[in-house]
């Protein structure tokens, strides 16, 4: 595992999504060799969606022959409503690149038969060879997508009921109004996150802290669902300096020490 720690929120929207270029870049897609892409929506990753759309008008990055699965979507709220996770990324980010539509996945939190529907999910990122890099955020209560405290570490996609923390976190989003949350979300599962061949989470804000020293520092454990990571070949946590408030300091000053090694991974080769 890597962690990686930067100053503040900003810098690391830029480090991620400077990775994301790297990757697809180094990778160099085309015709018949797509570059698959697990997205988070939330909070977090919007400075990085910005960053990848400049990237994108800069000429320097191009989505055409990238694949998107995205983690989750609310069960029975309406696709066009602005709390969709089909309303966010279309809004925060498909509408402003080049990927076409028809390769950018979300979940249906309306589908008639949503076990069904998590079904054909996992087969469509089976039949496009698996993700090459799943980004995720968390929650204060170290969820991974919409994995709760006591999933299953080997969880598929499927129908979750959400945490009272998850409800409460999201109120935010819903006029303060927990009544107006849906309970109920689409989410791939632990595993199906494990099977990429590279995760990389962001974490930023002192209401992490906990969460990211519970996935850090103390064992694998479903009650923190993102400490599974722990266990994966290639994760990188990306976080910044508040995130970091309940780890040793031992542990933040290893880290920081590997910076310039981190700092390579960004490298685009030419
Ligand atoms: P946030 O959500 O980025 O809005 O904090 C992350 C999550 O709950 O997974």
């Amino acid at each position: 595992m890597r962690l990686i720690i930067l100053d503040d929120a900003s810098t690391v929207a830029d480090w991620a999504a400077q990775f994301v270029l790297q990757r697809i870049t180094q990778f160099a897609p085309g015709p018949g060799r797509h570059f698959v892409l697990g997205l988070p929506t939330g909070g977090t990753p919007l400075g990085m969606y910005r960053k990848l759309v400049q990237f994108h008008k800069e000429g320097r990055l191009s989505f055409k022959y990238v694949t998107t699965f995205n983690m989750d979507e609310y069960v029975g709220l309406p696709r066009e409503h602005p709390e969709s996770y089909h309303y966010y990324m279309w809004n925060e980010f498909f509408k402003h690149v080049d990927i076409d539509p028809n390769n950018s996945h979300v979940l249906d939190g309306n589908a008639p038969d949503l076990v069904a529907e998590c079904h054909r999910f996992e087969d469509l990122i089976q039949k496009a060879g698996g993700v090459h890099l799943f980004i995720g955020g968390i929650g204060p209560d170290g969820h991974i997508a919409f994995n709760e405290p006591g999933s299953s570490l080997v969880s598929r996609t499927r129908v979750k009921t959400l945490a009272y923390d998850t409800l409460d976190a999201n109120k935010r989003f819903f006029g303060n109004d927990m009544s107006k949350v849906p309970r109920q979300a689409l989410t791939v599962g632990v595993g199906t996150v494990m099977d990429a061949k590279e995760v990389m989470i962001l974490i930023t804000g002192v209401h992490k802290s906990l969460a990211l020293a519970k996935a850090v520092e103390e064992g694998v454990n479903h009650m923190w669902t993102v400490s599974a990571f722990q266990q994966h070949p290639q994760a990188l946590f990306v976080c910044d300096e508040d995130a970091t408030l309940e780890l040793r300091v031992k542990t933040v000053k290893y880290f920081k020490s590997l910076m310039v090694e981190h700092n390579k991974l960004i490298e685009i080769k030419r």
